[in-house]
């Protein structure tokens, strides 16, 4: 594995390494416990071309955990505005001495861009790609679920919500799917396409027919930002339909852990007392992501 470009086509001992390695990561560089140097000497780049909080603040303290210095970059007061173009910009910081590349972008791919016009030896890893594939988010939720309930076979997991424009939810899918569990995706007709059918998950519509039989509900955020205006009625008849609140809490599987990807809309996908209820992991999976991200950045740097 020379990048992380997405979670699709990595076997399950591939994902089973990066999972138990982030477990081993967990604390590294906290308190007593001392940094590593895994990256010394390396320089890491953020090249973040969308807004982030989760995955960019975690990146960047992944890899100062691991020894790297680390570079900033976003389009808003850079050359970009003078029409520098995405590959001139990345072939531009490459020269000043990179050796990874962690990149976010609107555009389906361009981490697979970069991969191909970047110099041999620089890694790049997908830190999400349009409506694509979001592979570190993939891989934090399925370690978040493996902790909390021990195992990822036999699962069943429900990806409810805004589907059409999820990465998260591809990635959920391609490493939960290959790890032996079973993935419905949930949501209203527009937001789900018929396409995602072929990627060997059930199809439903309705949360409250599913809520019996999911041990994981993890509650995509709807993404306001990427929908042209009409894929729903209102957001009061999303919430709903598709809200997770105390009262479907009660008709759930006993034990059903939450997950959302964050930012969450509180009140719309999910609501405030149930988010930040006993049931809720989605602080446990920010602190999961350090790990994971760790994990990642460590198993590229040994790649020759
Ligand atoms: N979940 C996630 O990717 O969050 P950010 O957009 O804040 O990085």
């Amino acid at each position: 594995m020379k990048h992380l470009l997405g979670l699709e086509g990595l076997s399950a001992a591939e994902l089973t390494r990066l999972l138990d390695s982030a477990e081993r990561f967990v604390g590294v560089g906290v308190g007593d416990v001392p940094k590593r140097d895994d990256l010394k000497g390396k320089v890491v780049v953020n090249l973040f071309y969308e807004s982030s909080t989760r995955t960019r603040v975690s990146f960047g303290l992944a890899a100062r955990r691991l020894g790297a210095d680390v570079l900033d970059f976003s389009p808003g007061g850079s050359s970009t505005s003078k029409g520098e173009t995405f590959i001139d910009t990345a072939k531009n910081i490459e020269a000043m001495g990179v050796d990874m590349v962690v990149v976010r972008h609107s555009s389906p791919g361009a981490p697979h861009v970069l991969a191909k016009h970047l110099l041999p030896h620089v890694r790049v890893i997908n830190a999400g790609d349009g409506a694509h594939e979001h592979p570190t988010q993939g891989l934090l939720d399925i370690m978040t679920i493996r902790k909390r309930l021990g195992r990822v076979a036999g699962l069943t997991v429900g990806l409810v919500g805004d589907i059409a424009h999820s990465r998260v939810a591809r990635s959920n899918i391609h490493g939960l799917k290959t790890l032996g569990a079973k993935v419905i995706v949930c949501g209203p007709t527009t937001l789900v396409p018929a396409e995602v059918s072929q990627l060997g998950v059930e199809v439903a519509h309705s949360l409250d027919e599913i809520l019996p039989r999911c041990d994981v509900l993890n509650l995509l955020r709807i993404q306001f930002e990427r929908q042209r205006s009409g894929l729903f009625p209102s957001i009061r008849e999303y919430r709903l339909l598709f809200g997770m609140d105390s009262d479907r809490m009660q008709r759930a599987k006993s034990g059903v852990l939450l997950l959302a990807p964050g930012p969450i809309n509180r009140g719309v996908e999910i609501t405030p007392d149930v988010a930040d209820g006993p049931s809720s992991a989605i602080l446990d999976q920010v602190t999961n992501g350090l790990a994971v991200r760790m994990a990642v950045l460590s198993e590229l740097a040994k790649v020759a």
